[in-house]
């Protein structure tokens, strides 16, 4: 028997969708899913750790952001922050990172684990509250970057944030996932969609408004992103996946890790 309480299912499917209506939905389902978020994958994340994806890559071993001396007193923007691990990691570095999330129940993960040093924001990537120049470096773990529709305009504003000779760092899904279906299993490993197919995948409730949207790039429009946005391209990781990590995530999985790549980490230098 269905209680009352319980929301039907959301309509997985793919169509054109707005700015507007991404952000806002993403900062809803963001907001009703923090908790589970936190809870499925705290463990793994750290609380004072900076992974870029489900591979476990950690910036302490992968250093793209600066060398380990290059951190301290560096102004650090972490967009999508989430909890904000990433920015605890950065403060024990010396560090003096700002987290910025536009999901409050997110930002409020971030309170409960504490620590100091790390100030939070909440705001939408696309409208950064901050001074040009205001940061030595950027970074983002999976935050924001899927989930907007003109990633342009979101590099930009990291730009202008940031000073001539600043660098952001960020990882999303690795554009070839979006050709394969989102399982963790074999039937994860069989091409079911095009690649070149930028609709977006949007779940939406019953009167057909989305409450989660993730926008597809091809590899080329990324580049073609961080160009666009006036960065110049320094490097494209492609973490591998390791032997040490058999923890599943979504569709990540060691099957799968070890056969396609799952995450794609852009370095990006401000050069004036
Ligand atoms: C997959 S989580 C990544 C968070 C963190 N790096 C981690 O690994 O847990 C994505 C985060 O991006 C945030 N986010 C999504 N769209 C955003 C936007 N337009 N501006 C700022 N944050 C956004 C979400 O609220 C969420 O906390």
């Amino acid at each position: 028997m269905i209680q009352e309480s319980e929301q039907p299912e959301p309509e997985a499917t793919r169509r054109t969708v707005s700015g507007t209506e991404s952000s806002r939905a993403n900062r809803g389902w963001w907001d009703s899913n923090a908790d589970e978020y936190q809870s499925d994958h705290g463990a793994f994340l750290g609380d004072d750790r900076f992974v870029w994806g489900p591979e476990g890559l950690d910036e302490a071993d992968a250093r793209l952001l600066a060398p380990a001396a290059g951190l301290k007193d560096r102004r650090v923007l972490e967009i999508g922050a989430g909890a904000a691990q990433c920015s605890r990691w950065l403060a024990a570095q010396g560090a003096l990172p700002v987290a910025l999330d536009l999901s409050h129940r997110q930002l409020q993960h971030a309170l409960r684990i504490g620590g100091d040093g790390v100030a939070l924001v909440e705001a939408d990537a696309g409208t950064l509250p901050f001074r040009d120049g205001s940061f030595d470096l950027a970074c983002s773990a999976y935050g924001a970057l899927p989930f907007v529709a003109d990633p342009v305009a979101v590099l930009r504003e990291v730009r202008r944030v940031l000073r001539p000779g600043g660098r952001f760092v960020f990882s999303v899904t690795h554009p070839i996932r979006w050709s394969f279906p989102d399982e963790p299993g074999p039937e994860g490993l069989s091409v079911s969609a095009s690649y070149f197919d930028r609709t977006p995948y949007v779940e939406q409730d019953e009167d057909g408004d989305a409450v989660y949207v993730e926008h597809h790039r091809t590899v080329g429009d990324r580049v073609r992103d961080v160009v666009a946005g006036g960065f110049r391209l320094v490097d494209l990781v492609e973490p591998e996946w390791p032997l040490w990590n058999r923890e599943e995530w979504g569709g990540w999985s060691p099957l799968r890790g070890h056969l396609i790549p799952g995450t794609a980490i852009f370095v990006c230098d401000r050069d004036d």
